[in-house]
């Protein structure tokens, strides 16, 4: 029988929203959702938003905070960067890894990834791994074994319950930000793999539970369909998550059927 997935819905910023536009979203963003509690929601504004975002929120939000990236070092002389304890201390709970723009434009190798995520781990903070193949890749039909590099340099020989505080997110490089979608056929085909995949890494029952989001210009007019695919968990929203009313279009989008 199949288990049951709480859908989880995350919202991606990137360098977008000063300090003072958060406010009038969070008011649109949580009026508009205000009724829905079957989704795990997250916003992953800015560094310099986390402050604000955390204390409008208050303690017991059922609106969770998430940032965008984190340095794998714990404290010291690293000139400009976030540390985990630091995000802790703002009640942030999820952390963004080896998202395709880190990897393409900072350089981040899959190494640094791994020291990233294990760094979340070791402060609780609970990482969303992103992984996906460009379009060259997909083209010469190696986005299976893409998928399954990155898993393995991320994860291999971490614990199973280490493997379990881990959010996935499959985002074909080649839809971020470009209008274009996967299907939600190709999408499914990836993340049964992907399920399969955390199933020898980690055992079935893990792979099982485990959330595996989609990302890759979701909207609010494609985000049921893909979001209703057995394998699909929900979704890692970047563009259109800066409209507070189609942000919460998408969220309700992932309420499953009655
Ligand atoms: P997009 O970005 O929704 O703008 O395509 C997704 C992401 O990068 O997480």
């Amino acid at each position: 029988m199949a288990i049951p997935r709480k859908k989880f819905v995350a919202g991606n910023f990137k360098m977008n929203t000063t300090s003072s536009e958060v406010a009038p979203y969070l008011e649109s963003f949580r009026l508009e959702t205000e009724k829905i509690n079957e989704v795990d929601i997250v916003l992953i504004p800015p560094f310099t938003s986390l402050s604000k975002v955390s204390e409008i929120l208050g303690g017991a939000q059922k609106i969770r905070l998430g940032a965008q990236n984190m340095s794998s070092e714990a404290k010291g002389a690293y000139t400009g960067e976030i540390s985990a304890a630091m995000l802790r201390d703002l009640f942030v709970r999820y952390v963004l890894v080896g998202h395709s723009e880190r990897r393409r434009l900072f350089g981040e190798t899959d190494e640094t990834v791994r020291r990233k995520l294990v760094t979340a781990l070791n402060s609780e903070l609970r990482p969303i791994l992103c992984i996906g193949e460009t379009l060259e890749e997909r083209q010469a039909g190696q986005e299976k074994n893409i998928l399954e590099s990155q898993l393995r340099a991320a994860l291999e020989g971490l614990s199973a319950e280490e493997i379990s505080e881990v959010v996935i997110a499959y985002e074909p490089v080649w839809a971020i930000g470009t209008g274009l979608t996967a299907t939600p056929e190709q999408a499914q085909e990836a993340h049964s793999f992907i399920r399969d995949h955390l199933g020898k890494l980690a055992g079935t029952s893990v792979a099982n539970k485990a959330r595996i989001l989609y990302g890759g210009s979701v909207t609010p007019s494609n985000a049921r369909e893909l979001m209703s695919q057995e394998d699909i968990d929900g979704a890692l929203v970047g563009g259109a998550s800066l409209d507070p009313r189609g942000f919460a279009e998408i969220v309700a989008a992932a309420v499953p059927a009655k």
